[in-house]
């Protein structure tokens, strides 16, 4: 297949890493950085020159990660794993058919220990003990 200018489709994959014990996890620690590598080296083997895979930060389904947004289909995927990565390339990112079994939604996305925390500024993350709880 031919290089061309705009690619066909976009991977952006999660690689936030938080400390450990941080509420929400992250999808460094959950195995991201091996679903990324594996993504590029799929997409390199099945020949997808206009398929980009993409580093991102932090996509806010955390508690469902290894996280995966796949551009210009608005499709999510949580949970995904370098197993999961062959059928990915193969039936989304080169095929256009959703891997329905690893799409996530709205609710994985209000599973966040922080949503609907009102309570809380944006861009402030409580703390993962509750201070006097130790
Ligand atoms: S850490 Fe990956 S979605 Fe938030």
């Amino acid at each position: 297949m031919a290089r061309t200018g705009m690619p066909r489709r976009w991977a952006f994959v999660c690689l936030n890493r938080r400390d450990e014990g941080h509420p929400r996890g992250s999808c460094a620690a959950r195995g991201a950085g091996a679903v990324f590598e594996a993504l590029r080296e799929e997409t390199g083997r099945q020949g997808l020159t206009d398929v980009k895979v993409v580093a991102a930060g932090c996509l806010e389904a955390c508690m469902v990660g290894p996280v995966v947004y796949v551009a210009p289909d608005d499709v999510w995927y949580g949970g995904v794993t370098v197993e999961d990565v062959p059928a990915l390339v193969a039936e989304h990112l080169d095929g256009g058919r959703p891997l329905e079994p690893l799409r996530i939604g709205a609710e994985e996305f209000a599973l966040s220990p922080l949503a609907g925390r009102s309570d809380l500024p944006p861009g402030v993350i409580p703390p993962a003990t509750p201070p006097g709880a130790a």
